[in-house]
């Protein structure tokens, strides 16, 4: 969890191998991601420190989140899955709203966490190592390094004073427990990044045995609903606990009513591979937590993220489920409108879409009475003249149609993506705006 662009997802794309980070649109995340890290890549990768401390945990599922601040939904989502969370935090930039909004919700929950501060290699003549412990890393740094780094961690450990909490770097930590540990990371050429697996690793097998045990009762959550090729609507899934089978009876709460349906595919990502990034997936007949997981099943169209997969066992009433899946279902509903009169938004995946209802609740809705023009980078589909178009600003969204494009000065009817063109938008005429309204 972190402020925008403080690198979780690089961090993640760091141990990895991938570039999940690079294909994001304007480089921010817009959806919950998960990732498996097996056990022996986390040994190969903490190998330099040589502790020899027993991996006991058969992995980690890590969850990626974004840091916009239009996505505190997902950040809630996200920190209420997990057992212990990575606050990331930029070196350069220190706390930020969104550092201090997760952190809040971490403290709510009474979530463990450490601290990455990311971005050591941005320290001016900061020498690279790439993928070396820290420790190693700091020592083969100059005085004048050295001196920018504790200025600015010092700057960073008062900051997490101001919000009532101590820090410290985590192999001068004492107290860990009434401390919070921070390993300095860079997500570009990986130093840290073997301290911060093995502290999550051996924090989470000395202190967390009881929550960590497995427990057989099926706890599953939905992060999104998703079409995918070949496979329908399917959703996407962080199993907690429990097994799930193929063939095996569900019950999720729907936008119409609860889905009663039986699993058709179990489906993972490969370890170490993202789930919300299409690639090829590795079949299962079944899978133990905690695993992220791609369901397959008839009728998942209306399955809202956020809500709960109920597995129905021999003995279970299927009445009960069902009521317990509509709860949650009822309680997003009621926050929805139902005048009739709005704007129609639109949108890749429900976790976007609620971002971007949240963010419409806030400002006016304003039809400019005056053409405005704008330079704009389109980064996906293609821009026509009369593309009906909302410009989201801080206190207003515009809405209006593109009334002309220019692409180096020419006139053009169209822009695709990878272009940067000047747009003319006029207000809508009234018969256009009953239609978006
Ligand atoms: P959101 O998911 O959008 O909240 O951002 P994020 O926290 O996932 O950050 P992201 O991984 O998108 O990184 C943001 C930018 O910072 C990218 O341009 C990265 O290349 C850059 N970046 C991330 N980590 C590092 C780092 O350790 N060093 C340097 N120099 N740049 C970094
Ligand atoms: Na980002
Ligand atoms: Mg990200």
């Amino acid at each position: 969890m972190g402020h925008v662009d403080a690198g979780k997802t690089k961090l993640l794309d760091c141990i990895r191998g991938t570039h999940v980070q690079e294909g994001e649109a304007g480089g921010i995340t817009q959806q919950i991601g998960a990732t498996y890290f097996p056990a022996e890549n986390i040994r190969e990768r903490t190998k330099e420190l040589k502790v020899d401390a027993k991996l006991n945990v058969p992995g980690l599922l890590v969850i990626d989140t974004p840091g916009h601040e239009s996505f505190t939904k997902l950040r809630s989502r996200g920190s209420g899955l997990c057992d212990l969370a990575i606050l990331v935090v930029d070196l350069m930039h220190g706390l930020e709203p969104q550092t201090i909004e997760s952190l809040n919700l971490l403290k709510s929950g009474n979530t463990d966490f450490v601290i990455a501060l990311n971005k050591v290699d941005r320290l001016y003549e900061w020498k690279t190592c790439p993928n070396a412990p820290i420790g190693k890393a700091i020592r083969q740094q100059s005085k004048d390094v050295l001196t920018e780094f504790n200025m600015r961690l010092t700057q960073v450990i008062t900051q997490f004073k101001e919000q009532g909490l101590n820090t410290e770097l985590y192999y001068k930590n004492k107290e860990m427990g009434e401390t919070y540990n921070i390993v300095p990371t860079s997500a570009i050429s990986g130093e840290g990044i073997p301290d911060l697996l093995l502290l999550l690793v051996q924090w989470a097998q000395k202190t967390m045995i009881k929550s960590l045990t497995y427990n057989e009762e099926v706890q599953c959550t939905i992060l999104e609903v998703k079409v995918d090729e070949g496979h329908g609507t399917t959703i996407d899934v962080v199993l907690v606990n429990g097994v799930l089978r193929e063939g095996d009876q569900i019950v999720v709460g729907g936008m119409h009513g609860p889905i009663v349906t039986s699993i058709r595919a179990l489906l993972t990502p490969h370890p170490m591979r993202e789930v919300r990034v299409k690639g090829t997936y590795l079949h299962h007949k079944e899978i133990k937590a905690a695993q992220c997981i791609k369901i397959a099943a008839q009728g998942l169209e209306h399955a809202i993220p956020g809500a709960n997969l109920y597995d129905v066992g021999p003995n279970d009433d299927t009445e009960v489920i069902k009521k317990s899946a509509m709860d949650y279902v009822h309680k997003v509903m009621s926050r929805i409108g139902k005048s009739g009169k709005g704007v129609c938004v639109q949108a890749s995946t429900l976790g976007s879409l609620e971002a971007l209802l949240d963010f419409l609740e806030t400002p006016a809705v304003n039809i400019p009475k005056d053409p405005i023009i704008l330079g704009v980078d389109v980064v996906k589909g293609i821009v026509k003249i009369g593309t009906p178009i909302c410009v989201i600003k801080s206190e207003v969204v515009d809405i209006g149609q593109v009334a002309s494009i220019e692409n180096n000065h020419k006139p053009v009817d169209s822009a695709k993506k990878g272009q940067m063109v000047a747009i003319k938008i006029n207000g809508s005429n009234p018969e256009e705006q009953q239609k978006m309204l």
